[in-house]
């Protein structure tokens, strides 16, 4: 059965498209992307139909990762058709619990809950003068992404 990943933070165009993209990335190296629904989203909709921030974009390219997706802003519905729910630091938590429908069976984490090295918050390189945070977010989501699917893999 697919299982479904959805990686949220708060406008969608910096930390949740490069998760989104180091995971997509992962699952199809390991061959297992037929299994994963996965998406990204803002809990904000300003950014909505836009590519991610120039910084996200070159950050992924330097590490030969593709990525297509335009932002969008998280929908009721996505609390319903996804099984794992990420959020990037405590503040996308607080909104993503605000949200949450009682009918949902989504597990929401924080991405880095998954982080071998502990750094559980992925800090939001928005404002930032260069693109060190960009790095920094991809170096974590990969490591995070990384460990939750080896998680998931022993559990079988
Ligand atoms: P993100 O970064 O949540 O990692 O996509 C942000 C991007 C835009 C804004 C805030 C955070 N904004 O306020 O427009």
């Amino acid at each position: 059965m697919t299982k479904g990943a959805l990686f949220v933070c708060l406008g969608n165009i910096c930390r949740s498209p490069i998760a989104e993209a180091v995971f997509l990335h992962i699952i199809k190296e390991r061959g297992v992307s037929e299994e994963w629904k996965v998406d990204s989203a803002g809990l904000g909709g300003w950014h909505s139909g836009n590519m991610p921030d120039p910084r996200a974009r070159a950050t992924l390219a330097n590490h030969d990762i593709q990525y297509s997706n335009t932002a969008r802003q998280i929908e009721p519905e996505d609390y319903l058709e996804y099984d794992y729910i990420f959020g990037m630091d405590n503040n996308n938590i607080s909104g993503l619990k605000r949200d949450l429908p009682p009918n949902s069976k989504a597990k929401i984490f924080l991405l880095g809950d998954f982080d071998p090295q502990g750094e559980k918050i992925i800090r939001d390189p928005y404002y930032d003068t260069g693109s060190e945070g960009f790095e920094k977010c991809y170096q974590q989501c990969l490591r995070s992404c990384t460990a939750f699917l080896d998680s998931l893999a022993k559990e079988v």
